[in-house]
């Protein structure tokens, strides 16, 4: 593996985009930087992360798993349900889940958002999955808002853990989880459902300009989202939660 750590970049996703079109990649390679001055989130949202925050991404070639890349969401899915393992086992006794499809909430706040990203290299495509994490995050001077939102590991643990530690926790538990969905073809959906924070939920589901309500039913096995309403049961594979009931 190849490790290109840096002590500020834009953004370790933009980086390791760089480095595959440039034809430099030899997977896979982990992109680690201590500060991230332009961090990329899903669609038009940033990840701004100065002190205290764990930014990374994380470059595998697809082919390596078996992966089309239609398969993307789930991967994307895939690397929350790692994190969110991963973090979990630092804690202890600490309510972690994912809000669809691949955010990691404690106490319902957001403490990691994953960014997974295609880049080619001529016709060879790559993958980019880009986590951030709050892990000494201090949010104490941060806006009210900010504050409802977001999280950080040591506003609930009782002693701090080495960001390191979660670090190589996650990409011991990210490669165990590609491996089984390489070897068994199957979305571990009973796992993901353990810990959804949406299933028995309503919420509103945004995609462009518009925004569907309906009852969460739950994750199914392509990675897609079940909402309910008076129009029926739809399985929603795109878009983003805006609203939590
Ligand atoms: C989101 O919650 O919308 C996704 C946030 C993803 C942030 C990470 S930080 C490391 C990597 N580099 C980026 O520019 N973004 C991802």
């Amino acid at each position: 593996a190849v490790i290109d750590a840096h002590e500020s970049l834009d953004s370790t996703n933009d980086r390791a985009k760089s480095l595959i079109s440039a034809g430099e990649v030899s997977t896979p390679v982990l992109v680690f930087a201590t500060r991230q001055t332009a961090g990329r989130g899903r669609g038009a949202n940033r990840w701004v992360a100065g002190s205290g925050s764990l930014t990374f991404s994380v470059v595998i070639d697809p082919a390596d798993f078996k992966l089309e890349t239609a398969e993307l969401p789930l991967v994307s899915l895939i690397t929350g349900l790692a994190v969110r393992d991963a973090i979990s086992s630092k804690l202890g006794d600490v309510c972690v889940q994912l809000k669809w499809p691949n955010d990691v909430l404690i106490n319902r706040k957001k403490v990691c958002g994953i960014l997974v990203e295609i880049e080619r290299a001529g016709a060879i495509p790559f993958l980019v999955i880009g986590i951030g994490i709050n892990v000494g995050v201090d949010f104490r001077n941060a806006s009210v808002e900010i504050r409802d939102r977001a999280i950080s590991l040591n506003d609930i643990a009782d002693q701090s853990v080495d960001p390191s530690e979660h670090l190589i926790e996650i990409l011991i538990r990210l490669e165990s989880e590609l491996g089984d969905y390489r070897d068994s073809r199957a979305f571990p959906r009973k796992r993901y459902a353990a810990h959804c924070a949406l299933t028995g939920r309503t919420v509103g589901l945004s995609s462009g300009d518009r925004v569907t309500y309906g009852l969460c039913r739950g994750v199914d096995d392509g990675g897609g989202i079940t909402l309910e309403n008076e129009a029926g049961s739809s399985v929603y594979y795109g878009g983003t939660i805006t609203h939590i009931a």
